[in-house]
Parts: structure tokens; sequence; C-alpha cells
């Protein structure tokens, strides 16, 4: 039996297949290649002693999805194939429903079609929206979102809660990431952002190889220690293993659970370019400019209900995602090659 792994060519995808066939769980992927590079699929197989399967397929295509689910022994899925940036999904809201909502609706059918009834799903913190306070617990109201992106995860958690009120055979598990960075140990795998990064680690790491002059700082004047925003940074690995203990939970248990992924801990925009910098030798030119949109001065996470339950917690600390996040970068200066 094996776990159908969507979008596992992709940042946390690939990392998380790694550690399931280091944790002996047999994968199948399933990518359409939008938003990665096929060379990501040799990384993984460099870095593990089992082969395994790659499907070029996207999640929308039922009847290629169904000849996949007919072919291979599924027993569950961990469903990453989603569309994730916050600013293109303003622009962009239509794609971003149909990929993600209806991605994820087809997804479900064909599961369900195919009686597999077992799925992790990549939901974000983004969901805990604007107006609650840090830590955040899996209990809070949810759904204050301010953009298609995070809609689309408030959306697809709904329809999966729906799914399971309908029929208690089904078991889901919704994970909450908050701000994964950091790399594989080995700098053959990491973050690979397509054209200007939107997120803070892969900026700051381009400035340090020198692809960009400085990094903007999105405001100074939040309340917090030094004014820029606070942040769960999580330790892409420590993600992965996250999810080999929720697989190994919808395995055995027939429910609808929620848990955070996060460390629990906040570090501010500066705190996080004093590590980079500690841990790299290089120094990050910055400036200050004003507030981005929709962004909240605090947010992290109370990790709790994920150790109680699974048995898992963040064990990598700022330190060793910023050496690993440049040991990424400074080995492979323009990401995955074609
Ligand atoms: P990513 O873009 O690196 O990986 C997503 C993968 O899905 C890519 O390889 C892409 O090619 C594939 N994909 C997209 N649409 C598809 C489709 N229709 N059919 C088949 N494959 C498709 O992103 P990531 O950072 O690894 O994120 C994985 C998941 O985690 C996403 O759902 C994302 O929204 C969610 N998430 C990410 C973060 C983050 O900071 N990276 C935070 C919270 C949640
Ligand atoms: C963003 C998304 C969120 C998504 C998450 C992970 C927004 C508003 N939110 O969260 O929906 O789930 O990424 O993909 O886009 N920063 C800078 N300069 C930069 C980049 C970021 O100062 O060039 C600051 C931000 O203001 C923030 C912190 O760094 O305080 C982290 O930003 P980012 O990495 O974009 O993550 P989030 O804003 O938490």
């Amino acid at each position: 039996m094996a776990v159908l792994v969507t979008g596992g060519a992709g940042y946390i995808g690939s990392h998380t297949c790694v550690e399931l066939i280091n944790a002996g769980i047999d994968i199948v992927i399933v990518d359409n290649f939008y938003n990665c590079k096929k060379s990501s699929i040799d990384r993984i197989r460099a870095l593990v002693d089992r082969d395994f399967k790659y499907y070029e397929c996207d999640i929308r295509d039922k009847e290629g999805m169904d000849k996949i689910f007919k072919a291979e022994k599924i027993d569950s899925v961990i469903h990453f194939a989603g569309l994730k940036a916050v600013g293109e999904s303003v622009e962009k809201p239509l794609e971003y429903f149909d990929n993600n909502v209806n991605g994820t609706l087809v997804l479900l059918d064909v599961m369900r079609a195919n009686g597999c009834k077992k799925i992790v799903f990549s939901s974000s913190a983004t969901v805990y929206g604007m107006n609650n306070i840090s830590p955040l617990t899996e209990d809070m109201p949810v759904g204050g979102v301010t953009n298609p992106y995070g809609r689309t995860k408030y959306m697809i958690e709904c329809i999966l809660q729906d799914l399971y009120t309908s029929d208690n055979s089904w078991s889901i598990c919704l994970l909450r990431y908050f701000n994964p960075i950091g790399a594989h140990k080995s700098g053959t795998m990491g973050e690979d952002p397509n054209g200007i990064p939107n997120n803070l680690m892969p900026f700051i790491t381009q400035v340090a190889i020198g692809k960009r002059d400085h990094l903007n700082v999105f405001g100074n004047d939040y309340a917090t220690h030094d004014g820029t925003g606070i942040r769960d940074y999580i330790h892409v690995v420590d993600l992965a293993l996250g999810h080999v203990k929720a697989v190994q939970k919808v395995e055995k248990d027939e429910g609808c659970f929620i848990y955070n992924l996060g460390t629990g801990k906040g570090y501010s925009v500066l705190d996080v370019v004093n590590a980079f910098e500690k841990a790299s030798g290089v120094t990050i030119p910055f400036e200050i400019q004003p507030r981005r949109a929709g962004d909240i001065a605090i947010c992290y996470s109370d990790p709790a209900k994920a150790l109680r339950e699974l048995g898992w917690k963040a064990e990598r600390g700022l330190e060793e995602m910023c050496e690993d996040s440049w040991r990424w970068q400074s080995q492979n200066p323009n990401g995955y090659p074609d």
C-alpha cells in the first residue's frame, strides 16, 4: 500500500517524500510540474534507498487521476498540490479557486470512487485571519481571511469537514502550517521560487547570493520588540516529519483532526536577518519600507495539540533553519536545474 502525494515535487512535498520513505512508507507522486522542476524528483531519488513512481498529471484531470488510483494501491493521500502566491491570487482569483478548490473536489471524488477515504491536507495559519491573538490554538474561530489564496484554504477546510460529517468513515487531517523555511541538510533540496520571492527567507537568501541588492523590511512600527513583524518559522524537515505522523494518524483513526504545525516561538524580521547573517557570514543590507497590505504584527502557534495527539514537535531551531537555507541557496544559486 502507498501514500499518494499530490504536489510531491514541490518544496514541502519533496521534503515530505524523503521523510516518508525514510519511515518505510511507500509513495506515489502526482504533480503537474506547474511550480517546480522535474529535477526535484531526481533529487528526492538521490536521497532515498527505495524507488518510487511519479505521474505527471493535473489533479483536476479526473480520468488521469482515476487511472492512477486504478494502477496503484493507494491507501491514503497527502494533498499538497495547489497554488500559493497571495498577491497572484488577488489578480487571478478564478484560477486559484479552480486549481485549489475544484482540484480538491476532483481529487476527493476520485478517492471516494476508488474507496480511498484517508487524506492529510496542507492548510495554513492564514485561516486564523487578522483577529485572533497568538499563540493560536486550533479551536479559535477561522475564516477571516483577506485574500483568495487564504479563502481557498478556508473553503477546502470547510469542504473536508462537511465531507466527514456526511460520512464518518473518512479519516481527515487538516494541517495548519506556520512559516516553513530551511532545506534538506544535504543542500540538494530546497525552496526554488519563480521570479521575485514574496516570502522572507527566499528573499534574504537571494540578497545573500547577490541576486538582489537589499531586503525590504515591511514595517518597523508594529508593537513588537523591534517593531518588525513576528512569525513562527518552522524547519521544512520538521514540517515533513509532522506529515509522517499525520498520515500514520489517518491510517489508524477515523475522524476529522486539525493540528497546527509550528514551533510555538515567534521571531521578528530583524531576528531572522541577524540569525541568517550569523549562520552564513554574509551581511544582508536592508531598507525599512511601509507595512505590507494584509500583514499582521504577530502570528505564532500553540503546537501543544500536535505533541499531545501526534507525538510530534519541531526540533530544529532558527540557527539550523538559516544554515540549511543558506547551504541550499549557495550550492544551487539558480535553484533546480531545468
Ligand atoms: P509548491 O508550489 O512548491 O508545491 C506545490 C506543488 O503542487 C508544485 O510542485 C506544483 O507544481 C503542484 N501543483 C499545483 N497545482 C497542481 C495541480 N492542479 N495538479 C498537480 N500538481 C499541482 O508549494 P509548497 O510551498 O510546497 O506548498 C505545498 C502546499 O502547502 C500548498 O498547498 C500550499 O498552499 C501549502 N502551504 C504552503 C506554505 C508555505 O509557506 N510554503 C504555507 C502554508 C501552506
Ligand atoms: C505569507 C502569506 C500567507 C502564506 C505564507 C506562507 C501574506 C500577507 N501572507 O505569510 O498567506 O500562508 O506567506 O506562504 O502574504 N517580510 C519582509 N520583507 C519581505 C518579505 C517578508 O519584511 O521581502 C516580512 C513580512 O512583512 C512578515 C514576515 O517577513 O512580517 C514574513 O513574511 P512572509 O514570509 O511573506 O510570510 P507571511 O506574511 O507570514
